[in-house]
């Protein structure tokens, strides 16, 4: 059976700068995988690709082994590829919950009853019940975090992006993010999870990769791949990354 996600040689320029350098990996069904790599590494480009925001110049994606390399991210998103933004994108205006009704629609379930049912698990699960009337704008960091994840999980993916979800927060806010996307990987849906906070990653992945400079420089297990040399190497000298890991 074909993987879940697949890319392909992917390479993506901006300008004369190459971000991402003939990237391939695939993602299976279910899986739970981390990514890190330092800052500009090129990781946050990767999930544009994947989620049809930005396009590769060149190499493929591919999801469920369908070609989805020329479809636009609305298209993507109805096909199973959630994600959420390193700097959150609601409405602002618009309450909680009538934002996570978008977000059901985006993701393809345009009837009444049944998006309203979406939006109200991802509710739920985000532990937002209590903000649902609250308009996004009045939100602080750790409900913005939330609803993002809420957000995706309302589209009802097969495969979660999710970038920097945990970035900024507490310690026990930290936990309660890693408990969200337990949770949803109980339920089988993938899960890529860019993330700086390396022991978040490390209570929920069973797959690590690094990225650096546009290229995946290590890929397996978690401890391993961050005991590894190319991957202590590009973290010289910010090693704070590391404490929970060694
Ligand atoms: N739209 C864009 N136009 C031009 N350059 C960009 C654009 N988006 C990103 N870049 C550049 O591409 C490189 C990779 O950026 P990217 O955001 O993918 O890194 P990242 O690994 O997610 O970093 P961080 O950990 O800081 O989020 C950086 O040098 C960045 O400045
Ligand atoms: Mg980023």
């Amino acid at each position: 059976m074909a993987p879940l996600l697949e890319l392909n040689h992917v390479t993506k320029r901006f300008g004369q700068v190459v971000v991402a350098r003939d990237v391939s990996f695939t993602i299976e069904d279910g899986a739970a995988v981390g990514i890190v790599g330092p800052n500009g590494a090129g990781k946050t480009t990767l999930f544009g690709v994947m989620s049809g925001d930005l396009r590769a110049d060149s190499g493929q994606v591919r999801l469920a082994g369908r070609d989805v390399t020329r479809l636009d991210a609305a298209e993507r998103t109805r096909l199973g590829i959630g994600r959420t933004y390193q700097v959150p994108r609601p409405f602002s205006g618009m309450t909680v919950f009538e934002n996570l009704l978008v977000a059901a629609q985006q993701g393809g379930e345009r009837r009444g009853a049944a998006s309203h049912s979406l939006a109200a698990s991802a509710l739920e699960r985000a532990r937002l019940s209590e903000r649902a009337n609250l308009r996004a704008g009045q939100l602080g960091l750790l409900d913005r975090k939330r609803l993002e994840l809420a957000r995706a999980l309302a589209t009802r993916p097969r495969v979660l992006l999710l970038d920097e979800v945990a970035g900024g927060l507490t310690e026990p806010e930290v936990r309660e993010v890693v408990g969200i996307v337990r949770e949803t990987l109980a339920e089988g849906v993938a899960v890529v999870w860019i993330e700086h906070v390396v022991r978040a990653l490390l209570a929920s992945v069973e797959r690590l990769m690094c990225l650096a400079d546009g290229a995946v420089i290590g890929d397996g297990e978690p401890r391993e791949v961050l005991s590894s040399a190319a991957v202590r190497e590009v973290y010289l000298g910010s090693e704070a990354a590391f404490e929970a890991a060694s």
